[in-house]
């Protein structure tokens, strides 16, 4: 079956691990139609726009998109592409699964967790001004129906998927009101679904245990901003930024795209690890029906990590990008 998707290649390193992923697609015979598109300050440079219309429609016309990271300026300049994107396309859940993977060095063994992200909100609304010279106020905004929305996908991802337990991570004894309506939602949401487990966490102390015993977590259900802190910190606990996938999904669309940004410390030199942007396309494979494809390619992949000899340099290795891309599609075509 032919499909097609919107690509935008990103920034950075985007170009670099996209390229592999369409590589590994085309050993794998997928028949893929991309249709590529810039954003961010490609875009900017080009059409004076940083989330160019043609971008939007594209995807709102092909239901998916692949995306690489995009760089945005700090303190200055326009505002982010990626929640800019996620807000233009009501993209409200993201969904970003945290495992070991064989052969991929880590602290800890047995993680297996699920990070859903609300996506919309909080301090990402970009309502910021000064009040007066040396005082900013950024509003941090809770909805009850964006809060209501996200712990529902949590608790129907968790049934779907067969998981045991949802955690809702907040700061209520701080913001009583803004986190505490987030919580309120959560706890309405879960007496609709009794047969799962439900507990909480503040913020801070679960980033203890996280780092601690975060064998003991399973589907955690976050506001914006939490979400986007603790997705980093789980990706440290098994091998780091290059090996963590995610998702942003919406009724209409999906965005599928790696939890790491453009890393501009190791752009251009062949070094990135297109681990995690792969894992990304597979689980939009799986959405888009394409399963036994992205099965083989699944475990083409497994092998490579776990035979452990073409690795690249955050997972302890020395292997280029294209190496490692090589790797897994001589595995594929095996
Ligand atoms: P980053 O995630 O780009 O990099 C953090 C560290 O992880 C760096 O040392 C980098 O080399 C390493 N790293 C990340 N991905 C890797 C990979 N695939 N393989 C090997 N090493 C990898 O975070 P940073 O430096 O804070 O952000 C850089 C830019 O990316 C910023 O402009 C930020 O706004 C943007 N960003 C974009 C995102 C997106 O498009 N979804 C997400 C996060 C950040």
């Amino acid at each position: 079956m032919s499909h097609v998707i919107t690509l935008i290649p990103g920034d950075g390193i985007g170009p670099e691990v996209t390229e592999s992923v369409i590589r590994i697609f085309k050993a794998a015979a997928l028949d893929i139609e991309w249709e590529r598109h810039d954003a961010g300050i490609t875009a900017f440079k080009r059409v004076n726009q940083s989330l160019p219309v043609d971008l939007l429609e594209s995807i709102r016309r092909n239901k998916v998109a692949l995306k690489g990271p995009v760089t945005t300026p700090i303190a200055e300049g326009f505002t982010s592409v990626n929640v800019g994107l996620r807000k233009a396309l009501n993209l409200y859940a993201n969904l970003r699964p945290v495992r070991n993977l064989a052969g991929v060095p880590s602290r800890f063994e047995g993680v297996d967790l699920i990070i859903v992200r609300e996506n919309t909100e909080d301090l990402y609304s970009g309502l910021e001004h000064e009040v007066v010279p040396g005082v900013v106020e950024s509003l941090k905004i809770i909805t009850e129906k964006a809060s209501t929305r996200i712990a529902e996908f949590a608790f129907e991802h968790a049934r779907q998927n067969g998981r045991k337990r949802v955690t809702a991570i907040h700061k209520a004894n701080i913001m009583k009101l803004g986190d505490g309506l987030f919580l309120e939602s959560c706890r309405a949401v879960s007496r609709n679904h009794l047969d799962i487990p439900y507990d909480e966490r503040i913020v801070d102390a679960a980033c203890m245990h996280l780092v601690m015993h975060p064998e003991k977590f399973d589907v955690l259900v976050l506001p914006n901003l939490y979400g986007d802190i603790v997705s980093d910190l789980c990706a440290g606990l098994v091998g780091g930024l290059g090996v963590v996938p995610g998702a942003n999904l919406g009724k209409e669309s999906a965005v599928f795209e790696a939890v790491h940004g453009s890393a501009p410390d190791i752009a251009g030199k062949n070094m990135a690890n297109p681990t995690a942007l792969l894992l990304s396309a597979l689980m939009m494979l799986d959405h888009i029906g394409e399963r036994q494809r992205a099965e083989r390619i699944r475990a083409a992949l497994g092998r490579v990590l776990a035979e452990g000899r073409i690795r690249t340099r955050d997972l302890d290795g020395d292997a280029s990008t294209t190496d490692f891309t090589d790797a897994i599609c001589r595995e594929v075509e095996k």
